[in-house]
């Protein structure tokens, strides 16, 4: 019998095949769970589910598309365990000022990263419902709690989120399904890579409390929590994976 806070338990964890999401996709089979690692990245995804051995398993899943999320859902492979997490992890981030973004592109990012995650809150309900409960985790961001100069598209996108984590979880508590929202602060990832270019000095995150960018595992660590039920009375919640970039402001 496997042992861990999450064994038992099929997730399904979105954009896994790198960055945070893989991070968590590693940490919830070492906690015992059987993962569904989706991404729009193939090789990687492929590569990582085959690193991790039977309780992993890759399938392509562009969370924009309807069908892509019923054939994951549906394809559970039925010895498995029930679908009872599901970590809404894929995102894109671009950063651009509101005159120079277009309405197509603005639309696109609300697309992947706040319809995508309501295409699969609606798809896991009937699963979990059956199993008789679960986790859905959103990966917000700070910029979820806080504007983004250059970021109107995607805190937009990531404030959206957050108020359909708190719907979700009015809506969905009855069924013993719990909606919480994580909300990364700068995370060393190869998005933390790509906005930053080269252009960030050493110094760069001395303003933080913590003085230091965060890493994949840190948020992994804390997506465990919230699957898992250790975490059996949380719901509609918000928490900050941050280094305390939220707690105030104000020079030192
Ligand atoms: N890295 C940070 O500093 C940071 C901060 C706050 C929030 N976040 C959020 O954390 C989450 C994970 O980001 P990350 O830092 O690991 O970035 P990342 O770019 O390394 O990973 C994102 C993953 O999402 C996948 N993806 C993109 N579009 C997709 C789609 N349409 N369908 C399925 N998968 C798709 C990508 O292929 C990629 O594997 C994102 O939602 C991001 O917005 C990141």
């Amino acid at each position: 019998m496997m042992q861990g806070r999450l064994a038992g338990r099929t997730a399904l964890i979105t954009g896994a095949a790198q960055g945070q999401g893989e991070a968590e996709a590693r940490r919830f089979v070492a906690a015992g769970a059987h993962v569904l690692i989706t991404d729009v990245l193939e090789k990687p995804g492929r590569a990582l589910a085959e690193e991790l051995g039977e309780r992993a398993r890759f399938v392509r899943l562009d969370v924009t598309e309807e069908r892509d999320w019923t054939a994951a859902v549906e394809g559970v492979d039925p010895d498995w365990p029930p679908l009872r997490v599901l970590v809404n992890n894929a995102g894109v981030h671009w950063k651009r000022s509101l005159e120079r973004e277009s309405a197509a592109d603005f639309a696109r990012m609300l697309q992947i990263n706040l319809v995508g995650a309501f295409l699969g809150i609606r798809c896991v309900v009937e699963p979990m419902r059956r199993a008789g409960g679960g986790s859905i985790v959103n990966v917000c961001s700070v910029l979820s709690l806080l504007g983004g100069r250059e970021n109107g598209a995607y805190s937009t996108s990531k404030w959206g989120l957050r108020g359909l984590t708190k719907s979700a979880a009015l809506e969905l508590g009855e069924h013993g399904i719990r909606v919480n929202a994580i909300h990364p602060g700068y995370i060393d990832t190869p998005m933390l890579r790509d906005a930053a270019g080269a252009g960030r000095s050493d110094d760069f995150y001395d303003y933080l409390p913590l003085r230091r960018s965060g890493t994949p595992q840190e948020v992994a660590e804390l997506a465990e929590f919230l699957a898992c039920d250790g975490s059996s009375y949380l719901t509609g919640g918000d928490f900050t994976v941050d280094g305390g970039m939220t707690a105030g402001s104000g020079p030192r």
